[in-house]
């Protein structure tokens, strides 16, 4: 298939962990009928995810995750094209763009001495991520808020973005990263800016893709941070009823994208 040459009607950009994940039989419904649209060459599947692309990968073999066209890993640090192989090297344009102001050091900086503050593994933290668990800080919400305050009286909300999801997990990553911003990056780079774009969360990670489009699904389930997210007059974000896929589902029909 050459991508270019290629104009489908919706631009599914979905989160996996908590929206795709959580129901596996409505997840095995939904990933049934996004293949159909995507065969009849009228859907383009972003999954768009925390996750590093070897457990996306995995997703593909072990939980029924549907197969997407694009994958945005590591909170929007990332953007892999198919054929995705565990190996592959992130697309280097959007690598470069991230690259250019971020120092892993000084977003390290902004988390010295916050008290109950634990590093993520080695394999969350990479350059242009920054991720730690805050769960065991006296206040996990306040901890977050203190570093959001330094990095804006560094000056610095030009160049870090502080995202806060799921009473845990705090990430560092660039200010032009985040998952809204990589989809954005991502239609331009193949020219699917004719699409409908449509995109689909649960927590604190997501919130960018809300912010930058306006058709969106937030699952029933969906963490506190990102229920709270300001309805503007201009956005139509459906807030489903029902949990995980079948939140999608629901939001999906609300569309218009499935019929029924
Ligand atoms: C995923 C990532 C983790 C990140 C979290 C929230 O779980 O693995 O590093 O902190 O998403 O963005
Ligand atoms: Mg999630």
């Amino acid at each position: 298939m050459n991508l270019s040459e290629t104009h489908p009607e919706w631009i599914l950009a979905s989160d996996i962990d908590n929206t795709l994940t959580g129901d596996e039989q409505a997840l095995e419904r939904l990933a049934q009928r996004l293949r159909t649209l995507r065969e009849e060459g009228r859907l383009f599947l972003i999954l768009s995810t925390g996750r590093r692309l070897v457990q996306v990968l995995d997703g593909f073999e072990q939980e029924g995750l549907p197969e997407g066209d694009a994958i945005i890993s590591q909170v929007g640090t990332e953007i892999y094209l198919p054929p995705f192989e565990a190996d592959m090297a992130p697309l280097q344009a959007w690598k470069e763009r991230l690259e250019a102001e971020f120092s892993r050091q000084e977003a390290e900086s902004f988390l010295d001495g916050i008290e109950g503050l634990r590093m993520q593994p080695d394999k969350y933290n990479t350059p242009l991520k920054v991720s730690c668990y805050l769960d065991e800080a006296p206040e996990p919400e306040a901890a977050a808020r203190e570093i959001e305050r330094r990095v804006r009286t560094a000056g610095k909300e030009d160049v870090y973005q502080v995202i806060w999801s799921s009473g845990r997990d705090l990430d560092i990553i660039p200010a032009a990263a985040g998952k809204g911003k990589a989809i954005r990056f991502l239609l331009s780079f193949l020219d699917l800016e004719s699409g409908q774009v449509i995109v689909a969360g649960d927590s604190g990670n997501d919130r960018t893709m809300f912010e930058e489009f306006d058709y969106g699904i937030i699952v029933a389930n969906a963490q506190p941070e990102l229920k709270a997210l300001p309805e503007s007059e201009a956005d139509s974000h459906y807030r489903a009823g029902e949990d995980y896929a079948a939140g999608v589902i629901e939001g999906l029909r609300h569309f218009g994208i499935f019929p029924d």
